[in-house]
């Protein structure tokens, strides 16, 4: 295989398609969609709920089969590749999910949720070396070292989701598929939850496809969008360009129900993340 250009992005889909079986045959619900996810950038997918956002990303995560199309990471074609071949792939490819509390086993301790990429993937020389780096995991997402014998259950929502990001960050991926990231969180922890995810990226240069319904928090965090409805992408540019001129109707609709409220995202920028402390 070629060693793929550093200027193609670094997740190509296109003509993607899934469908889910059923009594009368195959329903399409991922229908031909194309986007781009560029290098350290991150791709905004909005849409509204049921137009196949989530069955999008669990598709390009090889979650579930494709129908037909092409999704490329780094240059390598990812559908069709056996268990084996996606063995590396996933330690390069992780996910946030929408609700923290499901996403994270209530019967592990945080070092157990955060380590066990670690060892699956043989990151980490033994137990003491695990707890060393989820120590320091923990640290980097606003928790504490002394965090590492707690369970799930004694965290609030937003520390929930720090640990689920920790785990994530725990294998070094380049691309973190975000869904739905901070849907389930208070508007205020919205911004430090979002200021944390755009602090990392700047750090780290990863790169996002980042699952949302409000668009005001897209046009924030986001530099591209695609807005997704029964399936297919209608509309795709960047944030701000897709905000203040959009054609299509569909984006046209979203943006009215949006209001032009702020919400979560009058506390977060690109440029201003910073600024925004904890
Ligand atoms: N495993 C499945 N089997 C059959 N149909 C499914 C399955 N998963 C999702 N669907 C259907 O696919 C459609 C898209 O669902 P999906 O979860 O991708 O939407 P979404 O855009 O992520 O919505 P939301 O914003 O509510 O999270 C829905 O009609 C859903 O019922
Ligand atoms: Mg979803």
């Amino acid at each position: 295989m070629s060693k793929p250009s550093q200027n193609e992005p670094l997740l190509v889909v296109r003509d993607l398609c899934t469908s889910f079986p059923s009594a009368g045959g195959p329903i399409p619900i991922v229908r031909s969609v194309s986007l781009d996810v560029h290098r350290g950038k991150t791709l905004g997918l909005v849409g509204e709920s049921g137009s196949g956002k989530s069955t999008l990303a669990r598709t390009v995560l090889g979650l579930i089969p494709a129908s037909g199309g092409s999704v490329r990471f780094d240059g390598q074609e990812l559908l069709g590749l056996t268990p084996r071949q996606w063995r590396p792939l996933r330690r390069r490819m992780q996910m946030v999910f929408q609700d923290p509390a499901a996403s994270l086993n209530p019967r592990m301790t945080v070092a157990a949720i955060i380590g066990e990429g670690l060892r699956v993937h043989g990151l980490c020389d033994g137990r003491a070396d695990s707890e060393k780096r989820v120590a320091g995991l923990l640290e980097r997402v606003g928790l504490r070292s002394s965090d590492l014998p707690r369970h799930p259950h004694e965290f609030s929502g937003g520390q929930k989701q720090r640990i689920g990001i920790a785990r994530a960050l725990a294998v070094e991926p380049e691309l973190i598929v975000c869904d739905e990231p901070v849907s389930a969180l208070d508007v205020s922890i919205q911004s430090q939850i979002l200021n944390l995810l755009s602090d990392l990226q700047d750090e780290l240069g990863l790169s996002y496809l980042f699952i949302a319904h409000d668009l005001a928090v897209v046009r924030a965090f986001c530099d591209d969008v695609a807005v997704m409805q029964r399936g297919e992408v209608v509309e795709q540019a960047d944030a701000d360009t897709l905000v203040e001129h959009p054609q299509h109707p569909y984006t046209q609709t979203l943006l009215r129900a949006a209001g032009g409220g702020l919400g979560a995202s009058e506390q977060v920028s690109k440029s201003a993340s910073k600024q925004v402390s904890k």
